[in-house]
């Protein structure tokens, strides 16, 4: 019966490697906090829990090919609030955020910090608003495409300082940064998980963390909302799916495996120099999850409408 093959999926799930996809290049910060979360879920579920990276697009790629996985636990998703800013930004897509998924739990917050390279003239934020005003035609603005934080980090700036920059679009903030730290862009908004210790080090400047607060990791950097920019505020949330109709039992021990990478000592110290934020229990569960990307859609979708800033 069916009730009798849901139990069996259960019980003998998983019986062979895991995928846990990650929508952007290797190297940067989703792909950091998956290989840092797919060892002690693998050790949890018993099988590895291999990270694959499906590029482009934003994230949309991959979330199209878990949402077409077939429903039994061995491809798990994790993705930002792209997930919740993709229906508006794209004109079509081939997935429904809330039709195609098995919610697992929403995962981390991760704070941005908008960063230029090392030698950029302007060193702090008035220089910089002074220097973009005198030359909005030549600077360059790297980005993840349209579904990533970093475009969104950067359409809000853009648009609080009112410029259009030139964009660069890349397949993940890692390959970004790298050209960030090579001179090849002057400035990109990135998460905060690989950027604290360039910054300590003085190899990329730092013009302010997109935080209401400062960053106990960067204390002397300011926050954009004390240097002007009044209410300027991006935290990246981060949540785990799988395909539509993949049994509850699975997605029960999907999300143990999950609690439990997220409470081990390691990864909580690791998440913590970089001022990544694990979210609360109670939404580090499916309805928590859900209820947060049902509100997250309807928060940005008109937002980003109004402007019209759309994907191709
Ligand atoms: C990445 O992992 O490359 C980033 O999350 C991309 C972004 O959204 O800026």
């Amino acid at each position: 019966t069916l009730l009798a093959g849901n139990t069996l999926a259960a019980d003998v799930y998983p019986n062979k490697p895991v995928t846990l996809v990650v929508p952007f290049a290797a190297g940067g910060p989703t792909d950091a906090v998956a290989r840092l979360i797919a060892v002690p879920m693998g050790k949890e579920l018993g099988q590895t829990v291999i990270v694959e990276n499906t590029v482009g697009a934003g994230g949309t790629i991959a979330a199209t090919r878990v949402a077409r996985s077939a429903p039994d636990g061995y491809m798990i998703f994790i993705h930002h609030m792209g997930m919740a800013t993709a229906p508006a930004l794209y004109k079509k897509l081939n997935f429904d955020p809330m039709k195609d998924f098995e919610y697992i739990g929403q995962v981390v917050d991760v704070p941005m910090v908008l960063l230029g390279r090392k030698n950029f003239p302007p060193n702090n934020f008035k220089e910089l608003e002074a220097y973009i005003k005198a030359n909005k035609d030549k600077v360059t603005l790297a980005n993840a495409g349209p579904g990533a934080v970093s475009q969104l980090c950067g359409l809000l700036f853009m648009s609080r300082e009112g410029v259009e920059l030139t964009t660069v679009p890349y397949k993940g903030t890692g390959p970004a940064l790298t050209d960030l730290l090579g001179g090849q862009v002057d400035l990109l908004c990135d998460q905060t998980t690989q950027t604290v210790p360039y910054i300590k080090d003085g190899l990329v400047k730092a013009y302010g963390v997109t935080t209401p607060k400062r960053l106990p990791a960067l204390p002397n950097i300011p926050t954009l909302d004390e240097q002007g920019l009044k209410g300027f505020e991006v935290k990246v949330w981060h949540g785990m799916y799988v395909s539509k109709g993949t049994p509850p039992a699975v997605v029960n021990k999907i999300n143990k495996a999950l609690n439990v990478a997220l409470n081990d000592p390691e990864v909580k110290a690791r998440l913590a120099e970089s001022n990544i934020e694990i979210v609360p229990p109670a939404k580090r569960t499916p309805k928590g999850l859900q209820d947060h990307l049902d509100a997250e859609i309807n928060k940005w979708g008109p937002v980003i409408r109004k402007a019209g800033a759309y994907a191709d």
